[in-house]
């Protein structure tokens, strides 16, 4: 969802803003907007419009004066409609200010302070540069600390004073902030990807701080004054790694940097042939202490906890629930300081999930989070952090950080059940050794990724399909299905084969193809039975099949063989077939893959 951009400093403003702005796109925006201060005359210009970071650029082009500093944006609609004027910057007075987050009670700030004379647009953020801008007297620091008290909800606030120079101003409340100063000046932003191209250093803004930055300074204080040390982070991503790399789109990039992601991720978590957490320091007794697991996710990282309740559920025969961090608070869990809580996300930000680590934290629970983005709000939040190693995930459907959670849970749950007395060492480096053919398997899958594009052409005319299977097999669908109708657009659901005759079937027609995964032997037969089912009703079926028990059935269906590991695994080749489909329908659609209507990678609101 929304980005956020705030550079000064000796580089081309304008550029440097632009830039980032794109490199912020992934996360999903409708609209676009930068606000730069001209060095000569001190005015602060605003451009902005609906539409993508290129149009702004072709706005941008129209006039050049030389700059000293500036903010830029990337908006996704939440109050108010997508237009030119709800977009960001706003400009108040003698504030420009750009925001993430939202707030809550800005009706009743429009009332209490008589601000609807100062508003052009239907934006909960406009209120807020009018409150500021209402309190500002010629100290920000005052203004920023008056405005604050007042706003209900999350906030990421960024602001430019007309009488203040290059100085850039920043404030926050659960929206994140990165900063980092460097030798072309001082820069912020809504997460890392935007400064990658400057530096790997960088710190998160902690929250009702004041951060205050000048071409060379960078000034970080409480609300009461005092100066703080910013406490630096090295990113291990490679600050070119965030391209395409001659890929079309950044999805199949990260499709196909899968095997190399994988082995990044269990590298330095295995020694002696056992899983070791020592350096991520993880203690055992996180795992021997707890009577029940709750894994909380949004998306697809809640669909890597369906496959890791699953493993729990047959290997370690433990209570296990997997909630969707929208849900969680509401639903009166059963949280306790019996409970270990792991929660999933790529970025670390998905506002649910946090709120759903801190509510757990409250009720005494441990939390354990497996995270991508370093130094994000959950990571921080939790008392535990594995890490997945993926590198930067740009495509808005994820895909590399789905296998790598799920590399990250057979970890756990291969500790787990040592630690446990469940399995022996034996039988621990066993599990382990397979998770380690995870990335040649996968290589296999992808060599012959030309086959599924074959098969993607045979879905690529339905408007509803269905995908079917038992067991683990229903999980990796479920994230499958996901894959293809984000982007694609195609309504996919998945369900489970066994369940198809309690209502769906009624759906099957020559018109709805239907996509099998068949990966669980003892499952096999019945598996077979209702995919004949759908067959008999005039359905496609196109059947992704481990390569060992697909003789059974040669000739009589489309199948893809899946390169053969043990049952518990097959969940990777598969995962990797899927997100091959998906990928191709959207691309043969022509549809910008990496970039689907309405959804945002990083979601930041309830
Ligand atoms: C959005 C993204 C998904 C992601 C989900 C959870 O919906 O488009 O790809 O799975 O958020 O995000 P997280 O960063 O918490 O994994």
């Amino acid at each position: 969802m929304c980005g956020i951009i705030g550079y000064t400093g000796s580089e081309d403003v304008r550029e440097v803003l632009l830039d980032a702005l794109e490199l912020l796109e992934y996360r999903g925006y409708d609209s676009a907007g930068i606000a730069v201060r001209d060095k000569e005359s001190g005015n602060t210009q605003v451009f902005k419009c609906a539409g993508r970071v290129s149009d702004l650029r072709a706005i941008c082009a129209t006039e050049r004066v030389l700059c000293g500093c500036g903010i830029g944006h990337t908006r996704w609609a939440t109050h108010g409609g997508v237009n030119d004027s709800n977009a960001h910057p706003h400009q108040v007075g003698k504030v420009t200010l750009v925001h993430n987050g939202i707030i809550e009670n800005y009706r009743e700030l429009i009332t209490d302070y008589d601000l609807a004379g100062d508003l052009k647009s239907e934006t909960d953020s406009e209120v807020v540069a009018a409150l500021l801008n209402r309190f500002y007297e010629g100290d920000p620091a005052e203004a920023i600390k008056k405005t604050v008290a007042k706003l209900k909800g999350t906030f990421a606030l960024v602001v430019l004073f007309a009488d203040q120079g290059d100085t850039i101003f920043s404030t926050r409340n659960v929206s994140p902030i990165v900063a980092t100063s460097c030798k072309e000046g001082a820069m912020l932003a809504s997460d890392l990807t935007a400064l990658c191209r400057f530096t790997n250093r960088y710190f998160v803004v902690p929250e009702y701080h004041i951060l205050t930055l000048t071409a060379d300074k960078l000034t970080l204080t409480d609300f009461d004054g005092h100066e703080v040390e910013p406490e630096y982070l090295t990113a291990d991503w490679e600050l070119n790694s965030a391209g395409k790399g001659g890929y079309p789109f950044y999805m199949e990039k990260e499709i196909m940097e899968q095997p190399e992601a994988i082995e990044n991720t269990i590298a330095n978590r295995v020694k002696s042939g056992m899983p070791d957490f020592s350096l991520d320091g993880v203690p055992d007794s996180l795992f021997t202490d707890c009577e029940r697991i709750s894994i909380i996710a949004c998306g697809t990282a809640m669909h890597a906890g369906l496959v890791a309740q699953a493993l729990v559920k047959s290997i370690l025969h433990m209570h296990i629930e997997v909630e969707m961090a929208s849900e969680f608070m509401y639903s009166d869990p059963v949280i306790d300081e019996k409970t270990l809580v792991i929660a999933v996300s790529q970025s670390g930000e998905t506002i649910d999930t946090l709120e759903a680590v801190k509510y757990a934290k409250r009720r005494g629970a441990k939390c354990l989070s497996v995270i991508n983005v370093k130094g994000s709000s959950i990571a921080r939040e939790s008392d535990y952090v594995l890490y997945t190693n993926a590198g930067p995930e740009i495509a808005v459907a994820s895909t590399k950080a789905y296998t790598t959670q799920l590399a990250v849970f057979y970890l756990i749950v291969a500790r787990m059940a040592h630690s446990r007395g469940v399995f022996t060492t034996e039988e621990t480096q066993s599990f382990i050794r397979e998770l380690q053919r995870t990335p040649e398997v996968m290589k296999k899958v992808l060599e012959r990724r030309r086959d599924i594009h074959v098969v993607a052409k045979k879905v690529l005319a339905a408007k509803d399909l269905f995908m079917i299977g038992r067991g683990l097999d229903y999980s990796i669908l479920l994230e499958g299905s996901l894959k293809l109708k984000e982007v694609s657009y195609i309504h996919s659901e998945a369900y489970a084969s066994g369940e198809l005759k309690h209502g769906p079937i009624a759906l099957i027609t020559q018109d709805t193809p239907v996509v099998a995964a068949v990966t669980q032997e003892k499952l096999m037969s019945k598996e077979l039975s209702n995919i004949k089912e759908v067959k008999s009703r005039g359905a496609d079926v196109v059947i992704f099949m481990k390569e060992s028990i697909a003789e059974s059935i040669e000739g009589e269906y489309e199948v893809f063989k899946l390169p053969d590991m043990q049952d518990e695994f097959m969940v990777m080749p598969a995962s990797v077939a899927l997100q091959l489909l998906a990928y191709y329908v959207s691309s043969d659609k022509g549809y910008d893959v990496d970039k689907p209507r309405n959804l945002a990678k990083v979601v930041t609101v309830e």
